[in-house]
């Protein structure tokens, strides 16, 4: 909170800088930060937030690019145009591909960045951009590393399909990984105090000459302009908006979906309006084991950790850890267009996810092959058949029907037996927007697109014609790290910065208050409390050496858009101004901002010498 406080008071000091006018003087600070709409009488006014780094979406990719620009000392702002954060990758179950990482040294699996890239470049058909598989391949490691030094767990390694070796990494008894990693990388952001907007679209890149210098955005009426020294796009793909897809893939209409109804594809808009580049965007992932009632996804860790296929009959028709694609279509091919995954309890122990299906209640649960046969309406010895052949391939480590050598280690013998309907659904939007290794936009003539990042499924080239399981979360770490590093260090690199760590700067705005105010105050922390818009609101003022040094905001209830324009505006008026007398209310916030100033009035009548 002391951290945020201290960013507030230094983007005041920003909005001076660019403004020549003064916080100190808030009527003109409040026009130099707010403009009139242009759309009629019902319009809200304009919310003008300076910063360093504007991310846009808070999935997995831009929460990890956030905390990155932010470790390197720059102020940045998240909007995210859903009311909650994640993306797809709260949706993500198999794990996190990474070779040569202690944790597959831990259970013994000898693996190397070259066999990660050869198995994603024979996955992607060599569509791929080889520059960028490299720098994921090599990458993926750190971003373990890095992920498991902010708090995750990712000591359980599995097969998905595609791999040479077990490389997917996920929490330990083989939890979902996706969830696991937003909480942590959400806990993150939220301990470093970065801004977070959630509810707020991106409408619009700024330009300026051949620069981006930030966005708009709209939250409901309110709408936004955040001046920006870099942007970086990560808001994921277009796998659930199904007029794009199928103008790129006709055949898929109809398919069901396993993404969040936020995966738009609007980053590719924002980014088409300023003449990016794009790669790849007609490859188009299809998953083969998706629920058909539910369209929930049903990982591809169940066929890792030992499951098969069936089809109407009961018999096997493919080997189950061959790429989406073709699992995909040879699912397809069966009577109905479905199929069937089997398995038994040995299977489920090993791996946690699957707990959520058996609670589900999308599985068929029975005590012998033939009752779950008999449930599931197949012929009785016919799926008995298939089960004893299949054991006898993982014993003998030989699947000669099928030629299976991944996940061929469990044999199905531990009662109860289980089966989960599943269908291809579309899943993940291989092309987007081109990137070069250091996640910079190409622009359609060749040239980097100056200040503008993206990184994760809304970027084209990592994956090629078909993306591994796995790969998804490598690519969004790997290359939203590297947004955020490199925008943080652009950034750095120009006279505007705010940042976080400066506190040369935020001693010269201390200075400068201590010159033009006169000490009015006894030191301490003074609590103070009012009624906001929706519950109390509850604030610290603490008071150095006679004067407001900083304003925590204890407690508050306030929407968070509106909240960000108190921190940006409203607190570091009052600390530049050193009272709250003639402090103007955030036009579009007279509410929150009067319980603001209430809440420090109060605090401050027994501060007052
Ligand atoms: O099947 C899955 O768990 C999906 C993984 C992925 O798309 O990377």
């Amino acid at each position: 909170m002391r951290i945020n406080k201290l960013l507030a008071t230094i983007a005041c000091v920003a909005v001076v800088a660019s403004s020549f006018v003064g916080c100190g003087n808030t009527t003109q600070s409040a026009n130099a930060t707010t403009q009139e709409t242009q759309t009629g009488e019902t319009s809200a006014s304009v919310i003008t937030l300076n910063t360093d780094i504007v991310v846009i979406g808070a999935g997995g990719g831009g929460l990890s690019a956030a905390i990155e620009a932010h470790d390197a000392g720059a102020n940045v702002i998240i909007v995210e145009k859903m009311p909650f954060v994640g993306g797809n990758t709260a949706r993500a179950t198999g794990g996190i591909n990474a070779a040569g990482t202690v944790f597959q040294e831990k259970l013994g699996i000898t693996d190397t960045p070259e066999i990660h890239y050869a198995d994603t470049l024979a996955g992607g058909e060599n569509l791929n951009d080889p520059e960028l598989v490299k720098y994921l391949t090599e990458n993926a490691k750190n971003a373990i590393n890095w992920l498991t030094d902010l708090g995750a767990d990712l000591s359980d390694v599995g097969s998905l399909g595609g791999a040479t070796n077990k490389r997917a990494h996920r929490p330990a008894g083989g939890a979902a990984v996706g969830n696991h990693l937003v909480e942590v990388l959400s806990a993150n952001v939220a301990e470093r105090g970065i801004e977070t907007m959630k509810n707020t679209e991106a409408t619009e890149l700024i330009v300026s000459g051949d620069e981006i210098i930030g966005i708009k955005a709209k939250s409901g009426n309110q709408e936004y302009i955040i001046n920006a020294d870099a942007v970086v796009i990560a808001s994921g793909g277009f796998a659930n908006n199904a007029e794009i897809y199928t103008k790129y893939v006709p055949e898929l209409d109809g398919f069901i979906s396993t993404n969040q109804v936020g995966a738009t594809g609007d980053g590719i808009k924002l980014a088409e309006s300023v003449k990016a580049d794009f790669v790849d965007l007609e490859e188009i992932q299809i998953h083969p084991t998706v629920h058909p009632e539910t369209a929930g996804l049903i990982t591809e860790a169940v066929r890792g950790n030992g499951a098969i296929l069936v089809n109407n009959k009961g018999e096997r028709f493919t080997n189950e850890m061959l790429t989406r694609d073709k699992v995909s279509a040879a699912i397809l091919e069966q009577e109905g267009g479905h199929a069937y995954l089997v398995f038994d309890q040995s299977v489920r122990e090993s791996l946690a996810a699957i707990e959520k299906y058996v609670s589900q209640g999308i599985t068929t649960e029975a005590e012998t092959p033939e009752a779950l046969a008999e449930a599931l309406g197949m012929d009785a010895s016919t799926l008995k058949a298939t089960i004893t052949k299949y054991n006898e391939a993982v014993t003998s480590g030989n699947d000669t029907a099928f030629g299976r050598n991944a996940g061929l280690e469990t044999t199905f013998e531990k009662a109860p037996y289980y089966a989960i309907e599943v269908a291809p659904g579309v899943h993940h939007t291989m092309g987007g927007i081109k990137i070069n290794t250091n996640s910079e936009v190409i622009s359609s003539e060749g040239s980097v697109i100056k200040n503008l990042y993206a990184a994760g499924e809304v970027t084209g080239g990592v994956h090629g014609a078909e993306r591994l399981g796995g790969n998804a979360l490598a690519d969004i770490i790997v290359f939203g790290r590297q947004a955020g590093i490199n925008a943080s260090a652009l950034a750095m690199s120009d006279g505007k910065y705010i940042g976080i760590t400066e506190t040369a700067k935020i001693e010269e705005i201390k200075e400068k208050i201590k010159a033009d105010a006169i000490a009015q105050y006894v030191d301490g922390t003074y609590p103070g409390e009012s009624k906001g818009n929706n519950g109390t609101v509850k604030v610290e003022v603490i008071i150095k050496d006679g004067f407001i040094d900083a304003i925590d905001v204890i407690e508050q209830h306030e929407t968070s858009t509106i909240f960000a324009s108190i921190q940006n505006e409203l607190i570091p008026s009052i600390i530049y101004n050193q009272s709250t007398e003639s402090v103007d209310a955030i036009s579009g916030a007279s509410k929150s901002s009067a319980a603001i100033l209430e809440a420090v009035t109060n605090a401050l009548s027994t501060a007052t010498k």
